[in-house]
């Protein structure tokens, strides 16, 4: 691997996010040789800490892991700290120099790499303010921002527009951290290399899919950020949109980032639009009430009594062109649910005259907490007549589960290398703001009427399963 020359511009440098992930990230990036010597790393937030205070920080990230941590001092000695009000013009100005002084000690060429991992309040002052103040390099400038990108399409456009003022579209590298997981990434050559799943990747055979994303895990210390978003925007807009059009999508011409691009927007350009008795029906939302040892959403900290945020959404999306087109993809996701996992099924039509017994055909593709492949088949009783459902099931070796990078270390790798795969663009975000508008436009009307408490530590209120167009049809 080449090295590739750069300062890292963190935005949220004392944050949860850049200590779980990004520190982690890029330490592996380090032992992987994306980065090597000619790097620096700034982290700013408010709080007064001393590079060597941060140092140790970010060494602590390391530690907490990974068991190897060879090499973590020097790696560490990278890392500068300052302490930055976003909102103070001067403050980018400091900023400016310690970045022009990096540049000279580390040698990275005037490369910069901004990142945005903070709350996503501040986004647009400071792509106002690393405009306005010059804080641009002499070489690359990139952008690596992560979600939620506007809280609306019209939220969305401003800060696109205050975003390329500074960085053309193809420096914005906008983090959609699902993209960056390996069973994600599977499913292009799933769909593609196997003559066998192009041949029945179609509506002729599919005849639904399911994604679910279901977390266990309440809005932690999030609740002030989760009354803005709730599950539709934090989870529906851009992950399971993402997936639904990686499954869905056209084969593109080519694998490169253009091509791919090109046949996402196709499908997401298709989607078909409710209409208020679709919306009504379709879209399911509720929200976790508490018992004597978990906390209702209502009572967590930071969350308005007689909040509406909806904590749980299930609904039904469908595409009008590519190999699905017309194919119901049933989604939910929440928190407080009795797992955490995240699976996609893709169903196939029984097709069979002379089996009354046989099952639908299920190929299931789990994200996590495993990464698996697994085919629902039927096959004959041993010993009886009839049948019995038999799972295949791909997954990988032993050896090779611990070298299955995280999704951060990957996107992270992405972006030092120019590679917009795996982020989402534009013209994808805005499609796709377009479709939650009206959804969050009908339940703003309508209020707390429609939202379901359901207990904690169940698949969500009873009401989701009513939404399937087949009455044989339920949640796998
Ligand atoms: C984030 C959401 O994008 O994804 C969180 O903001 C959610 O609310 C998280 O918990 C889930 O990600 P993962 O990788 O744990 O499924």
């Amino acid at each position: 691997q080449t090295e590739i020359s750069t300062t890292f511009i963190i935005f949220g440098g004392s944050g949860d996010l850049a200590h779980r992930k990004l520190y982690p990230a890029l330490f592996n990036l380090y032992k992987r040789g994306f980065i090597k010597e000619h790097f620096a790393v700034i982290g700013t937030a408010r709080r007064p800490w001393s590079h060597e205070y941060f140092q140790n920080i970010v060494t602590e990230a390391i530690e907490e892991s990974t068991n190897d941590t060879t090499g973590v001092t020097e790696f560490a000695s990278h890392f500068y700290y300052q302490s930055h009000d976003v909102t103070d013009t001067e403050h980018y100005k400091a900023l400016n120099q310690l970045s022009d002084q990096l540049e000279e000690k580390y040698q990275t060429h005037g490369n910069r790499i901004f990142y945005m991992a903070m709350s996503p309040r501040f986004f647009g002052t400071i792509a106002t303010h690393i405009h306005d103040e010059h804080i641009l390099g002499r070489g690359f400038n990139r952008l690596i921002i992560e979600k939620p990108f506007g809280n609306n399409l019209e939220s969305a456009t401003v800060l696109n527009k205050q975003i390329n003022a500074s960085f053309d579209e193809e420096d914005v590298y906008r983090i959609d951290h699902y993209l960056g997981k390996e069973m994600i990434q599977d499913i292009l050559p799933l769909r593609f290399s196997n003559p066998i799943m192009k041949a029945i990747w179609n509506a002729d055979n599919i005849a639904s899919i399911q994604i679910t994303l279901a977390e266990q895990l309440g809005v932690e210390a999030r609740g002030g950020y989760y009354e803005t978003a709730g599950a539709l925007r934090d989870m529906v807009q851009n992950h399971i949109f993402q997936i639904a059009t990686v499954l869905a999508m056209p084969e593109p011409k080519n694998l490169t980032a253009h091509e791919i691009h090109e046949s996402k927007q196709a499908v997401l350009n298709s989607l078909v639009e409710p209409d208020a008795a679709e919306l009504a029906h379709d879209f399911v939302r509720g929200q976790y009430a508490g018992d004597e040892d978990t906390l209702a959403y209502v009572a967590e900290n930071q969350v308005s009594p007689d909040s509406s945020t909806e904590t749980f959404i299930a609904g039904k999306i469908k595409f009008g062109v590519g190999p699905l087109a017309g194919v119901p993809i049933y989604i939910r996701t929440g928190k407080r649910m009795a797992v955490k996992q995240s699976v996609v099924n893709i169903i196939f039509k029984n097709t069979t005259n002379l089996y009354d017994d046989a099952s639908q055909n299920v190929l299931t593709l789990e994200i996590d907490p495993t990464n698996t492949i697994s085919l629902v088949l039927n096959g004959k009783r041993v010993a009886h007549a009839g049948l019995k459902e038999q799972r295949l099931i791909y997954e990988y070796e032993e050896h090779i589960k611990d070298d299955v990078p995280d999704a951060y270390e990957r996107l992270i790798g992405d972006a030092l290398v120019a590679d917009c795969t795996n982020f989402t663009n534009w013209h994808e975000l805005k499609s796709s703001w377009q479709y939650i508008d009206r959804i969050e436009q009908f339940w703003a009307q309508a209020g707390k009427k429609g939202l379901h408490q359901y207990p904690p530590f169940c698949m969500g209120p009873k009401e989701a399963n009513q939404i399937f167009e087949s009455a044989t049809d339920k949640w796998i």
